[in-house]
Order: structure tokens, then C-alpha cells, then sequence
């Protein structure tokens, strides 16, 4: 077996550094058969890859970005990392546990913040969800008193404890389900687009919050966001994700070059020729009468085109960007919408 996967007996102690596979996925695929109607009793079965042949690992006390356009497979790939989905295929280990086979072991080692959907009681004070929580995760009343009210002071929550949740604005519900998802002291705390919908003040708050709970307790992080500011001020490291496939991991710095290093114009000549002279740009392929020229993505293609124009007989011409900048663009004009 891999070298990737923490002890399948779960024996992962402190002994475990960063860097080990802490959180690590090999080969992960999960495909979601989907019916449609499209007539009186006919139906059409569609498979949908939301997560395809994906690994990576996550070391003990990283806190890792995890972004990616919409219907990437971001949440998808939480999902199976809490044991709520299982894999189509793949391995998947958290803190040495697999994650589907034993979800109840697994739950007292992580804690799970979904945005979009609260775990806490709709009804209910908010102190109710944490009774529960309490009994739930028998968590020892000392060990929880503790907990209680440092999550309270750090959150702020004092004041709305016994407040029905319903009754809760969004960043108080958000505060509130963060706490929630710590009470236990968690190893692991996955985040699903934990600000989305927050106002400036209660995401600076939730972000701060979050270092200091990666810094104070080692805590490893996974934060999935739309915000990028989220990653800028919170993640070194960060795992793009598109189309159900990993598509960039490394430093935040590196994802910006990436973003921002060539782009490449593809153009059609009349007939073959020796590779094409111009400025500023330079000719990677050449196959028949085409040639594929590589340029910096910060300058216009508008120069290269009308040198280009000028000089040689072209048929047409196209600008690719490469993969990483599509997806960076896209989240970037979604950012802008949001
Ligand atoms: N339960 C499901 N049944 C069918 N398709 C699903 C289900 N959950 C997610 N999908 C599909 O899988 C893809 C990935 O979804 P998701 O993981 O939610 O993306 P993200 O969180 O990155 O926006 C999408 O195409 C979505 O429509
Ligand atoms: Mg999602």
C-alpha cells in the first residue's frame, strides 16, 4: 500500500509532523448516477464524474485552501472525507480512519462547518445544540465547560446563547455553527465555504478566528471559499480543483503565476513555413502550416497579431489561456458577481 496513507489501525499520535498524510486521498473518484424525466415514463440515466482520480495529502496542522469553480467537486470531495458520501473508487484516509466504513469513529476527530446549511437546532437556544453536542461526543463536562467558554469569549457569543437560532443574523448562525463544529476539540475542521454570504466585519472576525485556532491548536484545516481573500489571508498552501480534478497545488504565490505567466496564440499560415519572427513572442510547435506562439499574459495580443498580419499570410488565428488561468479567471468574474 501507498506510503501516502496514515496507519490504517488510526494510530496517529502527536508523533505525526506536518507533511505526513494526515488527511490523504489516492485515486478518489465519485460518480452520481442521475435520472431525468424526458417523457411519460422514459427516463434517462446520466452518470455525473463529480470527482475524478483525485490525490492529494494534507499534513497534521495545515490549513489548506481548497477552491475551484462552481460544481468542481468541492464539496463532493468534503462530503467523502467526513463519511457521508463513500467513493466510487479510490482510497481515502482521515487521522488513519476511512472516513465511509467508520463515520462515527471519525466524527469525534473531526468537525464540519457546511455555509450553506447549519447543523445547529432551528429551534432551539443556541446553548441547546451545544448540550447536545456535549452528550453527543460525551465530551467530559470539565473538558466542555472549557471549551464552552472559550469558543464563547473568542466568537463572541455571549449574548446569544439563548437565542433561537432561527432568530440568529448569518454571521451570528455562522459563529455560532463554528463553535459547534470545535466543542469536541476536532483534529480535523473542514470548511465549507464558511463566509459566503457574511458581511466584511464577520468575515475578518471568522478569519481570525480561524488562524487562531490552526495556530493555537494545531488544528488541520480545509477551507473550501469562493472568497479569495479567504485563501490570501489565511492559506500558504492551496489545492485548485476543476471539473472533479486537481488542477493546481502549491503556495498561493505560485497559483498567481500561474494565472498570470503566458498565454498562447495558435495561427494558421498559408502554407508551412519556418518558424514565424516576432518581438516579444516565440514559437513553441510547429506542426504543417501551423505554429503555436507563446506570449506573456500581461502584454496584449493585439502587438503579435498585427506584426504578424503584417509580415505573413495568415488564414486565422486564436488565443488559448492555459488551463490554470481559465479556472482562476472564472473564479475571479464569479467573485465579481457575488
Ligand atoms: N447528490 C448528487 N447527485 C447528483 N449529482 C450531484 C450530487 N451532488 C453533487 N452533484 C454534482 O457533482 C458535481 C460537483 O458538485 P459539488 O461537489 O457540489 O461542487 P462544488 O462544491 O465544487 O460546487 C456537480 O456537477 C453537481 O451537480
Ligand atoms: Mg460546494
Amino acid at each position: 500500500m501507498s506510503d501516502l496513507i496514515t496507519g490504517d489501525d488510526g494510530t496517529v499520535g502527536s508523533d505525526v509532523v506536518a507533511g505526513d498524510g494526515f488527511i490523504a486521498l489516492e485515486g478518489v473518484e465519485k460518480v452520481f448516477e442521475v435520472r431525468r424525466k424526458t417523457g411519460f415514463l422514459r427516463r434517462e440515466r446520466r452518470e455525473v464524474r463529480a470527482v475524478d482520480a483525485l490525490s492529494f495529502t494534507v499534513g497534521r496542522g495545515e490549513m489548506v485552501g481548497y477552491i475551484g469553480p462552481n460544481g468542481a467537486g468541492k464539496s463532493t470531495t468534503i462530503k467523502m472525507l467526513t463519511g457521508i458520501l463513500t467513493p466510487s473508487a479510490g482510497r481515502l484516509r482521515v487521522a488513519g480512519i476511512d472516513p465511509a466504513r467508520e463515520r462515527s469513529r471519525l466524527a469525534h476527530r473531526i468537525g464540519v462547518v457546511f455555509g450553506q446549511r447549519t447543523t445547529l437546532w432551528w429551534d432551539l437556544p443556541l446553548i441547546d445544540s451545544y448540550r447536545l453536542a456535549h452528550r453527543m461526543y460525551r465530551i467530559p463536562d470539565a473538558r466542555y465547560r472549557e471549551n464552552l467558554d472559550r469558543l464563547v469569549e473568542l466568537l463572541d457569543l455571549g449574548a446569544l446563547l439563548d437565542v433561537p437560532v432561527r432568530q440568529l443574523s448569518l454571521g451570528q448562525r455562522m459563529r455560532g455553527d463554528i463553535a459547534a463544529a470545535l466543542l469536541h476539540d476536532p483534529d480535523v475542521l473542514y470548511l465549507d465555504e464558511p463566509t459566503i454570504g457574511l458581511d466584511v466585519v464577520s468575515k475578518a472576525r471568522v478569519r481570525e478566528f480561524l488562524r487562531e485556532v490552526n495556530a493555537e491548536r494545531g488544528t488541520t484545516v480545509l477551507l473550501t471559499t469562493h472568497d479569495l481573500q479567504d485563501i490570501e489571508q489565511l492559506c500558504s498552501r492551496v489545492m485548485v480543483i476543476d471539473h472533479g480534478r486537481l488542477v493546481y497545488d502549491g503556495p498561493l504565490a505560485g497559483l498567481h503565476e500561474a494565472g498570470e505567466s503566458e498565454r498562447t496564440l495558435v495561427v494558421d499560415l498559408e502554407r508551412e513555413l519556418p518558424p514565424v519572427q516576432v518581438p516579444s513572442a516565440r514559437v513553441v510547435r510547429v506542426e504543417g502550416p501551423r505554429q503555436w506562439l507563446a506570449f506573456p499574459a500581461g502584454q496584449s495580443a493585439a502587438p503579435v497579431v498585427a506584426h504578424l498580419a503584417a509580415r505573413y499570410p495568415l488564414v486565422d488565428l486564436s488565443v488559448r489561456e492555459p488551463d490554470i488561468e481559465a479556472v482562476i479567471a472564472r473564479m475571479y468574474a464569479e467573485k465579481a458577481v457575488s
